[in-house]
């Protein structure tokens, strides 16, 4: 009997290491003992960096979900240029538009204060998202802790990030490829409810929708109207705009009841309503009655995004500067 259950834990270790990177080796827990202030240093850090910029809070989710959908949550997104990296941060997605890595080089070095060597850099962008989201308004989650952070970058994947051009089957494809399925597409889609958005992303929507040159016919003509004022035809594509003009800020399911009013700023947005026979219609119509589903489901859909191939245990390192590898030039 006794022999019989060692045999079940050398197989069940087995197949552990035969997984390297398996997502339940991360743990809420995971710095309790080595850092156990380390939520409370980064929501320090976010708060301060809010009083100057209402924005941050959106730019550091964002941050995490392009750093988890390039070869994991590894912290890729974070390395600079050096001889052995190309950066992500010069990837079509990223370029001019991913924000935040000061507040992240912020949060970081008063962790390394703190506790040296311990916390990752993929965790404090985890956790950031986490403090970011909950400050915002939104709902809270037991984030998992203990990713290791990667050697590597990769521009190429990067640069086929979802793209606010996408179709629908194309954005379920890409989530489909990293393990999240159609409820996780439609509630971190959600998080389109706070945050910014360049005037280059919606003036296709305005004046020449695929080839017919003429508006998306799934945008709303109030507030197409609206969206021309501000992104005027040849003028300035990089004019920011709300995301969600409802609660620019706010997180909450507003996003779900302007995607039912064709009030989606992206294309990418409205196809989860639109596309014919979106079978992520339902889920939209769910999320815009209840915000308590909605919340509920975004909190476990940011648990499964950073959870897509973590490098754990002994599996890359911890970071000193997120902005390059321990021994890297
Ligand atoms: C479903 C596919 C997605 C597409 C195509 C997409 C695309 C975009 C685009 C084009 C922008 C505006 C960038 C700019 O103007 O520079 C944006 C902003 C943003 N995205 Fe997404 N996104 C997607 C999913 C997500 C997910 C999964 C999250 C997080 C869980 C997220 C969080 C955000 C946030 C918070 C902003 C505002 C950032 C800021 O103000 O700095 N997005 N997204």
């Amino acid at each position: 009997m006794a022999i019989a259950r060692l045999m079940v834990v050398v197989a069940i270790v087995l197949v552990l290491g035969a997984q390297p990177g398996a997502a339940q080796l991360l743990r809420e827990d995971h710095y309790d003992a080595t850092c156990p202030d380390a939520h409370r240093i980064v929501r320090r850090v976010l708060k301060q960096a809010h009083r100057d910029d209402a924005r941050i809070y959106a730019s550091l989710t964002r941050l995490h979900f392009h750093d988890c959908f390039v070869q994991g949550c590894d912290a890729s997104i974070l390395l600079d240029n050096s001889s052995s990296v190309v950066s992500e941060k010069f990837a079509t997605p990223n370029n001019n538009s991913a924000r935040g890595y000061e507040v992240v080089d912020a949060a970081k070095a008063a962790l390394e204060k703190a506790c040296p060597g311990v916390v990752s850099c993929a965790d404090v962008l985890a956790i950031a998202a986490r403090v970011s989201v909950q400050l915002s308004g939104g709902p809270r989650w037991r984030v998992q802790l203990g990713r290791r952070d990667g050697a590597t970058a990769n521009i190429n994947a990067a640069n086929n990030l979802p793209s606010p051009f996408d179709n629908l089957t194309t954005l379920q494809q890409k989530f489909a490829a990293v393990g999240l399925d159609d409820t996780d597409l439609v509630a971190l889609s959600g998080a389109h409810t706070f945050g910014r958005v360049q005037c280059q992303f919606v003036t296709n929507r305005l004046y020449n929708f695929s080839a017919t040159n003429r508006p998306d016919p799934t945008l709303d003509r109030g507030y197409r109207a609206f969206l021309v004022q501000r992104c005027p035809a040849g003028g300035d594509g990089t004019a920011l705009n709300d995301l969600d003009p409802t609660t620019p800020d706010g997180f909450d399911n507003n996003y779900y009841a302007s995607i039912q009013k064709r009030r989606g700023f992206l294309q990418s947005d409205q196809e989860l309503l639109s596309a014919p026979g979106a079978p992520t219609a339902p889920i939209v119509n769910r999320f815009a009655r209840s915000q308590k589903a909605f919340f509920r489901s975004f909190a476990r859909s940011m648990i499964n995004m950073g959870n897509i191939q973590p490098l754990t245990g002994t599996q890359g390192e911890v970071r000193k500067d997120c902005r390059k590898v321990n021994n890297g030039s």
